[in-house]
């Protein structure tokens, strides 16, 4: 099976003047590990809402993790049990603590609150924040809240993690830490990883780079274009 299916995928904002995704087709197989890039507004940032079933789109299919995204009725339960999502802007709910931040995609769980307290503890040690368990998302420094966001991505052990810029705020040597816990993840339990990236030297760890342009795939690593090419 693979991880991501998309066919003829458009998308469109303010009554269609800004074409966000203009007939995007892509599959990423089970396990994968590629890397999204293209400068800023070529809609990578689309893509990605668009496989974790936060934006719907204007026409095309996509099917992520066996779940047809137009007709499913479960996106919500869909979201919490396969997707890890790590998002450019971090989205950590302001009032409650940074331990409590991670325990929040483990209540799909059957989880004691003890047991879920030591997980997210054990995440938060993961990226160097356990000290920071019992304190406020906005006391923290961009870089740690982009810690916390990436704790909580892993909090439901996703099949899938699709992270925006994971280490796009943090000093080289956090970055380094962080994308090795990633990658970890993907070659032990064969989690499928889709980084969006602005940073050569971060694409280029994964088995294929994904080059997306105006809104479309300009070039996807391998020859599935020249495929498709050929078939028409
Ligand atoms: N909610 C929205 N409403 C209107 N326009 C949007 C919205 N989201 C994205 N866009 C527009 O769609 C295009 C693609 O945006 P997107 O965020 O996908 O780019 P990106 O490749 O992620 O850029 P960056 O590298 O700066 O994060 C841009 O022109 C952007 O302004
Ligand atoms: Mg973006």
């Amino acid at each position: 099976m693979n991880a991501v299916e998309m066919k003829n995928v458009y998308k469109s904002y303010e009554n269609g003047n800004i074409k966000a995704l203009n007939g995007i087709d892509l599959t990423i197989g089970e396990g994968e590990f590629v890397s999204i890039i293209g400068p800023s507004g070529s809609g990578k940032s689309t893509l990605l809402n668009m496989l974790g079933a936060l934006d719907i789109p204007d026409s095309g299919s996509i099917n992520v993790a066996g779940q047809d995204l137009n007709t499913s009725k479960k996106l919500n339960e869909f979201r919490a049990q396969k997707i890890g999502f790590i998002f450019q802007l971090h989205n950590l709910i302001p009032n409650i603590s940074v331990v409590e931040n991670i325990e929040i995609p483990m209540f799909t769980q059957k989880l004691s609150s003890k047991e879920m307290r030591a997980k997210a503890l054990k995440l938060l040690d993961d990226v160097s924040l356990r000290d920071k368990a019992d304190i406020m998302p906005n006391k923290l420094s961009g870089g740690e809240r982009q810690r916390v966001a990436i704790a909580r991505a892993l909090a439901n052990d996703p099949s899938i993690i699709l992270a925006d810029e994971p280490t796009g705020s943090l000093d080289s040597k956090t970055s380094s830490k962080i994308l090795k816990q990633l990658i970890d993840l993907h070659e032990d339990k064969n989690v499928t990883l889709i980084i969006v990236t602005h940073d050569m030297d971060v694409a280029k760890l994964a088995d294929r780079v994904i080059e997306v342009l105006d809104g479309e795939i300009i070039s996807a690593g391998d020859d599935s274009l020249i495929n498709s090419k050929i078939d028409v």
